[in-house]
């Protein structure tokens, strides 16, 4: 059986001593077992206090974001090269936050998800449609689209999220028939796991876990509240 993921994105969130006690408490809370990965992603500033902490625990390293060039004169960017170098395994890519704020195309994804398998870092992509999609009916075909012009399905070893974006943040979650809809929808498309995100927490997951084809969670808020985050992985490992 393949591992079910556990990942936190703390997005631009927590200071050093913060972080330093939550990966702290993760390191000596979730051991070494075969039915879990667990990825922290901390803003690029802390990956290297991340690191020291979980290098000697199961817990893996990933980031938020990836330059879209190898290296040279882009002042204010991170390189593939540079985050694997930093100890990361697995690199967020495309979240709906980097879309919405920074204006990353699909077109910018794709030259992404190639720098992070060129420096053998694992890209977890994030697809996902507006409240909009989702009532007029076309969320399948927007994220077809998203995921066609990634070329994710060119990778190996790769992730993908599901995360509405209307879910994000807000309390809101898709039942779990909407849920397997668009899970089975990518799965036709590529074979590769897909986590599902967007406003989980330590209630909502025992439901959500019952899709037996779900492969894990990316998780936001509840990842950065060390209770909420340790319920939800002993939610996964209680569940079948
Ligand atoms: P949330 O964020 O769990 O706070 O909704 C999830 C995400 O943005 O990845």
């Amino acid at each position: 059986m393949e591992k079910k993921l556990l990942i936190a994105n703390w997005k631009m969130n927590g200071n050093s001593e913060e972080l330093k006690n939550l990966s702290s408490e993760y390191t000596q809370s979730f051991k070494e077992q075969d039915k879990i990965e667990v990825v922290l992603c901390p803003s690029y500033p802390y990956l290297s206090l991340v690191n020291s902490i979980i290098s000697n625990s199961p817990i893996k390293l990933g980031a938020q974001n990836i330059a879209k060039f190898t290296k040279g004169s882009y002042t204010g960017e991170v390189s593939g090269g540079m985050l694997k170098d930093m100890g990361c395994k697995y690199i967020i890519i495309g979240h709906s936050e980097r879309r919405k704020y920074f204006d990353e195309t699909d077109e910018d994804i794709a030259e992404k998800i190639q720098l992070a398998a060129q420096n053998n870092l694992i890209p977890i992509l994030c697809v996902g449609e507006e409240f909009s999609k989702r009532q007029d009916g076309s969320y399948l075909s927007i994220i077809k689209e998203q995921i066609r012009i990634s070329q994710i399905y060119l990778e190996h070893k790769a992730i993908i999220a599901y995360e509405p974006v209307w879910s994000i943040g807000t309390g809101l979650v898709p039942n779990a028939y909407e849920i397997s809809e668009v899970i089975n929808m990518i799965k036709q498309l590529v074979n590769l796991p897909v986590v599902y995100g967007g406003s989980i927490n330590s209630e909502n997951s025992s439901t959500i876990l019952t899709i037996n084809i779900l492969d894990g969670f990316l998780v936001g808020n509840a990842s950065l509240k060390a209770n909420e985050f340790k319920d939800i992985y002993n939610n996964i490992l209680s569940a079948n």
